[in-house]
């Protein structure tokens, strides 16, 4: 248990370090402080959106596989630090990031997002690369620019986006 603590400091002290460095090349305030900014934007760069698109998840969301993805989650991926125990994008690391991180639990959200186009963002993060988003907090968490292996990737995926269809 201390381990997984002192990983998860260890994370989010990679990833804050990194948020810091961002900010030294684009000053605060680019953003839409306290606030997601636009989700009706791809993240992806319109190249390669219809590619990213369809691609689909490798497993089903079975409770197997979603209590390790919240393991992920809540653990070694780190997330909960900027997203929140709920996933609203309220954890305690999200009030000094520019942008808010996403809130899986807006039904929008989940109409305007294919899971395919959410996996490019784990691998590549939200710098910017349609050139119609400012650079995020949200930094690439899958391998090999990530962390993560892509299966871990996509556990803890299922897992968010299984956030916005309880209640
Ligand atoms: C340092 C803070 C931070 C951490 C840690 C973090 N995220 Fe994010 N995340 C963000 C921010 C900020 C956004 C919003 C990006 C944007 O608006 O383009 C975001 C957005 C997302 C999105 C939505 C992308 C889209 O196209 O709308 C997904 C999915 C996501 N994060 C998954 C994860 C997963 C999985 C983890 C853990 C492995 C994680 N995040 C860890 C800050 C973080």
């Amino acid at each position: 248990m201390r381990r997984n603590l002192s990983r998860v400091a260890m994370v989010t002290g990679l990833f804050l370090g990194s948020v810091a460095s961002v900010w030294a090349v684009n000053p605060a305030g680019y953003g839409q402080a306290g606030g997601e900014y636009d989700i009706t934007i791809p993240r992806v760069p319109a190249g390669e959106l219809a590619k990213a698109k369809k691609v689909k998840p490798p497993f089903e969301p079975t409770p197997d596989v979603l209590a390790e993805g919240k393991q992920i989650f809540l653990g070694m991926g780190g997330c909960v630090s900027c997203h929140g125990p709920e996933g609203k994008g309220n954890g305690s690391a999200a009030t000094i990031l520019p942008i808010q991180p996403r809130n899986f639990t807006n039904p929008k959200f989940h109409r305007l997002r294919t899971p395919g186009e959410l996996m490019w963002v784990l691998k590549n993060g939200s710098m910017g690369q349609s050139g119609r988003v400012p650079g995020t907090g949200m930094l690439p968490v899958v391998q090999p620019k990530g962390f993560i292996t892509e299966e871990q990737g996509w556990k803890a995926l299922l897992y968010e986006l299984s956030l916005g269809k309880k209640k």
